[in-house]
C-alpha cells in the first residue's frame, strides 16, 4: 500500500513530503504490536476473495464483487473488530459499522467547495470511510492520517477488495507528525478536536497544512449556550476517555477567529441519535453504544450527568 501511495503522491503537490511521511508510517507499522500477525492473517484471507469496483451507494461504500464467500469474508473481517466507521457493502455482505457515516457526509456535502482536483487531508480518518468518499468525489488525492493501528489495517482490508482503488490512502500518523507545509486545499478534522488537550494547537496545526484560501471542515462535539461557554469533563464523557473540551458554538467560533481563520460559517448542529450511532454485531464483545451512554431516565443527558452528545460543523478558510 505504501508503494501505491508513493506512486500516487509523487506527481501531486504532496511530492515534497512523500518520502518523509512514508518513512514515519513505515516506523509506525513496524511497532511491536501482538495483534499484527492476526490482522495480517485476516488480510491474507480477505485477499483470496474476488475484487470489485467501488462506488458510494448511500449509506454504503459499496464494492461490487461477485461470487464472494460471505461466511469466510465475514469471519476474516471480524478479526479486525471493532468496526466503528462505515457502513460498507461487499457483494451482498453488509458490514454495519457502529456509525452511519453517511449521515455526517449528508450534513456537510452541500456546504463544502467541490473536491474535484483537490489535495485533501482527512485528520483522524479512522478506517478511511470518509477518505474514500473524498476520493470518489474527485479529489486528486485524499490522505487520511490515523494513529490507531487497527483502523489502518481495516483500511488495508477494504482496499484489498477493490479493483483499481481510488486515490485514497490512510497512513498511521498523528496530525502532529505531518511536516508543517501548506499543501492541502481542503482539510477535514471530524471528531478529533475534543480529543485534543490543546485545542488551539490543533487548530494552528490544521491551518499550517492548508494552502492560502484553503478550506477547513471542522466537526466536533458542542454544548448548548445554556450550559455555559465550555465544559471540561472531569472524568469520562458518554463513557469516552480523553474528552478534553466541549465548547458552545459561540466559543468555538471565537477559537477559530483567534486561530486566524476567515469566512467562518456554522453550517450544522445535530444531536447524535441512536440511528446514527448504534450497537451492531460488527463492534465486538463490548456491544455498548450511544443508547447505553445516555441517562436511562433523561436522554438529554449522558450517564455522567453532562449534556447529551450534539455535534456541529463549521467551515472556514485560511
Ligand atoms: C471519533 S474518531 C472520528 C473518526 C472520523 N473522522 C469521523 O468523523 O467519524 C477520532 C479519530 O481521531 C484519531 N485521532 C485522535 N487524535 C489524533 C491526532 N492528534 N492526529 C490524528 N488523528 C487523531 C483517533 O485515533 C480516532 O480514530
Amino acid at each position: 500500500m505504501l508503494n501505491d501511495f508513493q506512486k500516487c503522491c509523487t506527481p501531486t503537490q504532496l511530492s515534497t513530503i512523500c518520502s518523509q511521511i512514508i518513512d514515519t508510517s513505515t516506523q509506525a507499522f513496524n511497532v511491536n504490536n501482538g495483534n499484527i500477525p492476526k490482522w495480517e492473517k485476516a488480510i491474507d484471507e480477505i485477499k483470496t476473495q474476488n475484487k470489485g469496483d467501488v462506488d458510494f451507494e448511500s449509506p454504503y461504500l459499496n464494492i461490487g464483487s461477485e461470487n464472494i464467500d460471505n461466511k469466510a469474508l465475514e469471519q476474516s473481517l471480524k478479526q479486525l473488530m471493532p468496526w466503528r466507521k462505515g457502513p460498507y457493502q461487499i457483494g451482498d455482505l453488509k458490514l454495519e459499522s457502529e456509525w452511519r457515516g453517511d449521515m455526517k457526509w449528508d450534513r456537510l456535502l452541500q456546504h463544502i467547495k467541490p473536491l474535484k482536483g483537490k489535495t485533501v487531508l482527512d485528520v483522524g480518518s479512522g478506517n478511511g470511510y470518509f477518505t474514500y468518499l473524498m476520493a470518489l468525489a474527485g479529489a486528486d488525492i485524499a490522505l487520511g492520517v490515523e494513529p490507531f493501528l487497527l483502523f489502518n489495517y481495516q483500511f488495508k482490508a477494504i482496499r484489498s477488495l477493490i479493483n483499481n482503488p481510488p486515490n485514497a490512502f490512510v497512513l498511521p500518523l498523528k496530525l502532529e507528525q505531518m511536516p508543517n507545509q501548506a499543501l492541502f486545499d481542503t482539510v477535514f478534522s471530524m471528531g478529533v478536536l475534543y480529543h485534543q488537550k490543546d485545542h488551539m494547537l490543533h487548530l494552528q496545526q490544521l491551518k499550517g497544512l492548508m494552502t492560502d484560501g484553503g478550506e477547513l471542515i471542522l466537526e466536533t462535539l458542542i454544548i448548548d449556550k445554556e450550559h455555559g461557554k465550555q465544559i471540561i469533563p472531569k472524568d469520562r464523557y458518554a463513557r469516552m476517555r480523553n474528552v478534553w473540551c466541549l465548547p458552545s458554538t459561540d466559543t468555538l467560533h471565537n477559537w477559530l477567529l483567534d486561530a486566524g481563520f476567515k469566512n467562518i460559517k456554522l453550517v450544522d448542529v445535530t444531536k447524535t441519535t441512536t440511528e446514527e450511532q448504534r450497537a451492531t454485531h460488527w463492534i465486538g464483545n463490548n456491544t455498548q453504544s450511544l443508547k447505553n451512554f445516555l441517562d436511562p431516565n433523561n436522554e438529554n443527558f449522558t450517564v455522567e450527568g453532562l449534556p447529551a452528545p450534539k455535534r456541529t460543523i463549521f467551515i472556514c478558510s485560511k
